[in-house]
């Protein structure tokens, strides 16, 4: 792989100072990682539920990603990876050993920020992350958990920053969910009249709407369950 930076310049950085040092800790499987002891001159740039992402001011087009211990899906991602390839709207990953990836940084904001900042967010975005989902797609994965915190936006165009899921082949209506506030209620009000929306409102919304995902699934095993179980006492008296 032909790296336009110094990669050995930065692996030196991470393994003698950023990994010895950081502490990054999954408190609660829902809520973003808790970061601590974070060594000078690293940057923290987000934190996600599983993982804390860092750069380098001498490597500011490169993010590290580090996963919490005890939380899942760094073989996934790098798998993932793989099967991406280069895509405008994708990072690419460089490197990656047991629970760290070394990534190419996307540039932006995340949609959660933008909305909570009062940023215009235009529909191109919405329409290059559909793009960009398609073409995952076409490389034989399913797109997962697309959220306000996992898409970004930069002069207008849209990138995904996390794929760490697209392995998992059960649908996941998140991002059509966000298309739909999008375009009934953010398109026509909270743009328009350049609402902010709070981070503690944004919070209760992803709880409640976590909640009400949780409360709907349940229903449907339940429903399900009720159905099996009406068709097998249809068909023992059927047999006899
Ligand atoms: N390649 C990247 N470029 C820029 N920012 C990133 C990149 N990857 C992650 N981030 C930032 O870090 C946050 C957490 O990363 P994410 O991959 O979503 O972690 P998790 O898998 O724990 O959800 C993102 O919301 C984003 O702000
Ligand atoms: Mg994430």
């Amino acid at each position: 792989m032909n790296h336009k930076f110094d990669l050995n310049g930065l692996l030196e950085e991470i393994y003698q100072h950023l990994l010895p040092k950081v502490k990054v800790e999954s408190i609660h499987p829902h809520d973003p990682v808790e970061v601590d002891n974070l060594p000078q001159p690293w940057r923290l740039l987000g934190r996600g539920n599983y993982a804390g992402v860092f750069y380098h001011p001498e490597y500011v087009d490169i993010v590290v990603k580090i996963y919490a211990p005890g939380r899942q899906g760094f073989e996934e991602e790098v798998e993932v990876y793989s099967r991406l390839g280069e895509h405008p709207a994708f990072s690419q990953c460089y490197y990656a050993k047991p629970n760290f990836l070394v990534l190419k940084r996307l540039p932006g904001t995340t949609l959660y920020d933008c909305i909570q900042r009062g940023m215009g967010i235009p529909k191109r975005v919405i329409e290059d992350v559909d793009e960009a989902l398609e073409y995952a797609v076409s490389r034989g994965l399913y797109p997962h958990d697309i959220h306000a915190r996992n898409v970004m936006m930069y002069e207008g165009r849209g990138y995904v920053v996390d794929i760490s899921d697209f392995l998992h082949q059960e649908t996941c209506s998140k991002w059509e969910n966000f298309k739909k506030a999008y375009y009934w209620l953010y398109r026509p009000l909270l743009c328009p009249l350049g609402l902010r929306v709070p981070y503690f409102l944004l919070d209760i919304i992803r709880k409640g709407y976590r909640a009400f995902s949780s409360f709907k699934k349940s229903c449907h095993r339940q429903w399900g369950m009720l159905l099996s179980f009406k068709s097998q006492k249809h068909f023992k008296r059927f047999k006899r």
